[in-house]
């Protein structure tokens, strides 16, 4: 396991979150159009969401190294030292489907959008867990604008496909493109995000760049990365994780200490950086505001 500890990094790689820090500090002082001019391109910003967690975000380091993202392979590192190789401009989004107004979104249009600065806790079916200092907007937003037809039941998210830039897509770990899936209340509630930034930049390539879901309630592996297609459809559709292993992975994923991996427990979690474990929340502690969208539903059963 890769885990560091912000003072066992050397100060080069710390200064990303200094500049964080200070690029926060204008925004609170309002100075906004003094954003460091350096990396003027990459550079995000956005209003501080009244629904982030006040924990305090793990390091960029640690947020950028430690990963999932099986199209550059299955070791934790390996998605830090492949994705350089995925071409993230030009970069198209499309939506259709059961929809009145399908579209294609530029993702330099999308990045241009108002966009929010969302801490969220993200809770790996693996048994660890972050809390990121996400950049982005709601998909709710997103789907409004194309007008879903009362058909509409689900929301089925791909990945991009390509064996030229993803040197993990030659092994058939999963049924590639990789997919995720959303009940449509789900993909409409206001904590689902579309990120296409971290710590005020644009996404790290690891990370899902250009454009990936964030659904906080959830376990990570429903946050699809890199998304090329959003199709809203009427019946459940196939995911990824779930072709692979049904018993394992089921279609809903919410976060749910009472219910067991059947391989391992799920009622801790050890957040990255930290070295004892905590207890894992119902629903990665967003109960409060998600718990409504299952209610009658046996969460045993609908794992
Ligand atoms: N999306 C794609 N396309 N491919 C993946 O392998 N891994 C998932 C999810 N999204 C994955 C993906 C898993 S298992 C997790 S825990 C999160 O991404 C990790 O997101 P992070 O690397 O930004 O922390």
């Amino acid at each position: 396991m890769l885990i560091k500890r912000p003072d066992d990094l050397p100060s080069s790689e710390i200064t990303p979150e200094a500049v964080y820090l200070d690029r926060r500090r204008f925004l609170a002082t309002g100075a906004v159009g003094l954003l460091l001019s350096a990396d003027a391109l990459a550079a995000l910003s956005g209003r501080k969401s009244a629904l982030s967690t006040s924990e305090a975000p793990n390091s960029l380091d640690e947020i950028s190294r430690y990963n999932n993202f099986y199209e550059f392979g299955t070791s934790k590192d390996d998605p830090a030292r492949h994705a350089t190789a995925l071409k993230t401009h030009p970069w198209t989004v499309t939506v259709e489907g059961e929809v009145e107004k399908p579209r294609i979104f530029d993702i330099d249009a999308l990045l241009r959008r108002p966009l929010e600065e969302r801490i969220y806790r993200l809770r790996c079916v693996e048994g660890w867990s972050m809390v990121i200092p996400w950049m982005g907007f709601p998909l709710a937003t997103l789907l409004r604008e194309v007008v879903p037809t009362s058909r509409a039941k689900y929301v089925a998210f791909e990945t991009a496909l390509r064996p030229a830039e993803m040197p993990g897509v030659g092994r058939k770990v999963l049924d590639w493109p990789y997919r995720e899936g959303l009940r449509i209340d789900e993909a409409m509630h206001p904590l689902t995000l579309l990120a296409v930034g971290l710590y005020g930049n644009v996404l790290p390539k690891q990370n899902g760049a250009p454009i990936r879901l964030v659904v906080p309630w959830k376990y990570g592996f429903k946050s699809i990365k890199s998304i090329v297609r959003i199709r809203l459809v009427e019946k459940q559709p196939p995911t990824s994780w779930n072709l692979a292993a049904p018993s394992e992975y089921g279609f809903y994923s919410n976060v749910n200490p009472a219910v067991d991996h059947p391989r391992w427990s799920q009622a801790s979690e050890r957040r990255i950086g930290e070295f004892f474990k905590r207890k894992t929340l119902p629903f990665n502690g967003y109960a409060e505001q998600v718990a409504q969208l299952y209610r009658g539903m046996d969460l045993k059963k609908n794992f």
